[in-house]
């Protein structure tokens, strides 16, 4: 999608760290933004933002909780009705989740994924049917992580399935697209200077019951960055750049792709070194592989 001029883009998760980057970085391409978020305290700090360079009548700032499905159609309807159609849908919204498979309750379970990959889902299925109906064309972005195609860490069970997912999500997602004017890309960062590390704070309502994440998520809250991460602006650039080039893949970080290399070796390393089937070509066709 090359010409980005006066569209709209809706971005969860807009208000902070990456997604703010991503606001940032579209906002200055041209586009007006619709910065949805969970947050009042980030959507009052980035609104501000906006207001200090003269660019907030090109912002629309809208609360949402990405796993509130009425929610997010009614964000979707105040989008239009502020903006007219949306052309870049940006389901950047996650949290940080944290702790042990063994102690995870429900309730860690349903917040992990029902942000991380529910809010992705919803925002797919909220707004990608308008973006097609409207017939201009357009681009959906995905945030995954490096996490996705890392081996998963300990503490990391939930966080990396759910980033995994979002990368399978996205891959079948372009396929289905392909004809459609809409092209599809997946972010996944590396790390970078945000506010992740406040996940206990993001814990809506219906989530708040009981956890087994409580000294993880208190642990990561104190946290600190390392002087070396990374502005979230650089993944902003990224995903205009991917957005403009039609990318699959968006990767941030080269000092990674070892790790990723070593992660797939060891999946590639466990295929058995002869083939089980005669052929492929029948396996091929019934399950649609290229
Ligand atoms: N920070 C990193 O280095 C890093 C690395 C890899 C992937 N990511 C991913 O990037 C995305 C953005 O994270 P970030 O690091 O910028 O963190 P962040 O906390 O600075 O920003 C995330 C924003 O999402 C919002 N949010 C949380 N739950 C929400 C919900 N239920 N509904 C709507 N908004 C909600 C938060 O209020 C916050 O403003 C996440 O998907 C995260 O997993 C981050």
């Amino acid at each position: 999608m090359r010409d980005l001029e006066g569209k709209t883009a809706f971005i969860t998760g807009g208000a902070s760290g990456i997604g703010l980057g991503i606001a940032k970085t579209l906002a200055g391409a041209g586009m007006r933004v619709v910065i949805a978020d969970l947050r009042q305290d980030h959507l009052d700090a980035a609104v501000a933002w906006f207001e200090s360079v003269q660019k907030a009548r090109d912002v629309l700032a809208i609360r949402l909780d990405v796993t509130d499905r009425p929610g997010f159609k009614a964000a979707a309807d105040a989008a239009e009705a502020q903006f007219g159609p949306i052309h870049v849908l940006v389901n950047n919204a996650g949290v940080g989740i944290e702790g042990p498979l063994l102690e995870a309750t429900y309730d860690d379970w349903d917040w992990g994924l029902g942000v991380n990959i529910g809010g992705v889902v919803n925002g797919i299925r909220t707004l990608l049917p308008r973006m097609v109906a409207h017939g201009q064309g357009g681009h959906v972005v995905n945030t995954a992580s490096m996490a996705a195609v890392t081996r998963a860490r300990q503490n990391f069970g939930i966080y990396a399935a759910t980033k995994a997912a979002i990368l399978a999500l996205s891959e079948s997602l372009q396929a289905e697209l392909a004809e459609t004017g809409i092209g599809v890309s997946v972010l996944c960062p590396g790390p970078y200077k945000t506010n992740i590390r406040e996940a206990k704070l993001n814990r809506p309502e219906k989530f708040a019951g009981e956890t087994g994440f409580g000294a993880s998520l208190e642990k990561l809250s104190k946290r600190e960055d390392a002087s070396n991460w990374t502005d979230p602006l650089d993944a902003g650039e990224r995903v205009l750049n991917a957005i403009r080039e039609d990318q699959l893949y968006i990767l941030t970080h080269g000092e990674f792709k070892p790790f990723a290399e070593a992660h797939y070796k060891g999946i590639l390393d466990a295929f058995p070194a002869e083939p089980t089937m005669d052929s492929m070509e029948e396996t091929m066709r019934v399950f649609g592989i290229k």
